[in-house]
């Protein structure tokens, strides 16, 4: 056994994933894609259409194949370059589940059993989730893995799931004396967009799974749903504060200051300056406004490409091969590793 101590020092690598079940909403733009689009600038970026981890509970086989090209078509709407940036469905690189099965057999059940989000969605009756639910964030691990990703733009929500993949990795290196061989990747969590609520209830998470569509704003409503769902959104009877500690114990106004402050590009206290002392009567007209602004461009880019479905399909086609040509390799090192016949 080694001591791990020589660390990774191969080329950084961004990776992120969204699953292609039901449409995207706010918090998925504000707390990943947003940043998506900036980190393509700076590193080389992989982004993949998680269509395994979609299955681990039922979808409709007849939807999930326009469901995965919704989701590309929002990320190129949103700004995702796919010269630069690789776009594909997991399902199309078979590095994802060679590698999983390899760290199945690296995690350990007590780790996999502490995940709050296979509790939050297995229920009550966990006995009747599926096995995959089970092991969703050891598949998370492979994914990002597979291509030897460093770095992990995600919403709040996947911090746990990080601190497995950074558990795998290090007990892989350990296990099969490869020190440094994976890099501990690194949540990249950021701004008041990491956490964005249900506009319902300021202590949930905005949710594709929540039953009220009045809780989120999904990329594709159109400018009167998205002012008509602010105009309703939860709030509360006071005025704005002029410092975010006033925030504090008001949820639903922080939530709505929040996701101002994200779409604007500004922070919390620069929000708070310009309508601090003014109620919601007037906050909430002017967050509409800025939202309408901001998402419209985009739904409206997101309707033409989901138009031309075969464009979407050369665009996953590309993204997959490029993806193979960075995977496979790394996968082949991981089979001689392990020891596997052949390798
Ligand atoms: P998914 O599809 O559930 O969520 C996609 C991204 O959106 C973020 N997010 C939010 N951020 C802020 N506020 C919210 N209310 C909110 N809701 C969702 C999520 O944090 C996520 O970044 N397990 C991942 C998919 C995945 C993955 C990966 C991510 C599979 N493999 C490898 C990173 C790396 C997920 O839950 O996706």
């Amino acid at each position: 056994m080694s001591d791990d101590s020589k660390s990774y020092d191969g080329p950084e690598r961004v990776f992120s994933g969204m699953q292609p079940s039901g449409d995207l909403h706010l918090g998925n733009y504000l707390g990943a894609l947003i940043n998506w689009v900036r980190l393509q600038d700076e590193h080389e970026c992989v982004y993949c259409i998680v269509d395994m981890h979609a299955i681990t509970v039922p979808q409709d086989p007849k939807k999930l194949a326009s469901q995965t090209r919704e989701i590309a078509s929002a990320w190129l709407a949103a700004g995702i370059d796919p010269e630069r940036a690789m776009v594909y469905a997991q399902s199309s690189v078979p590095a994802h589940a060679q590698l999983a099965w390899i760290f199945n057999c690296v995690a350990r059940m007590g780790w996999v059993e502490r995940m709050t989000q296979f509790k939050d969605k297995a229920g009550k009756d966990s006995e009747r989730a599926s096995v995959g639910l089970f092991t969703y964030p050891v598949l998370q691990a492979a994914d990002i893995l597979a291509f030897k990703g460093t770095h992990v733009p995600v919403g709040e929500d996947q911090k746990q799931h990080l601190e497995l993949s950074r558990d795998i990795a290090e007990k892989f290196n350990r296990d099969f004396d490869a020190p440094g061989f994976f890099p501990q990747p690194e949540p990249l969590i950021q701004g008041p967009g990491a956490r964005i609520m249900s506009l319902k209830d300021g202590t949930k998470k905005m949710s594709k799974s929540d039953p009220s569509d009045l809780s989120r704003i999904n990329l594709i409503d159109d400018a009167d749903t998205i002012a008509k769902k602010i105009k309703k959104a939860k709030s509360d009877s006071d005025a704005l504060p002029s410092e975010t500690e006033g925030l504090e114990g008001r949820p639903e106004a922080a939530n709505l200051v929040g996701i101002y402050a994200v779409l604007a590009g500004q922070t919390t206290a620069q929000v708070l300056s310009e309508f601090g002392g003014d109620g919601f009567g007037r906050f909430k007209p002017a967050l509409a406004e800025l939202a309408v602004e901001k998402l419209s461009p985009i739904t409206s880019a997101m309707r033409d490409y989901m138009a031309d479905p075969a464009q979407v399909d050369r665009i996953l086609e590309q993204g997959a091969a490029r993806a193979r040509d960075i995977s496979e390799p790394i996968l082949a090192e991981v089979r001689r590793i392990v020891g596997f016949w052949g390798s």
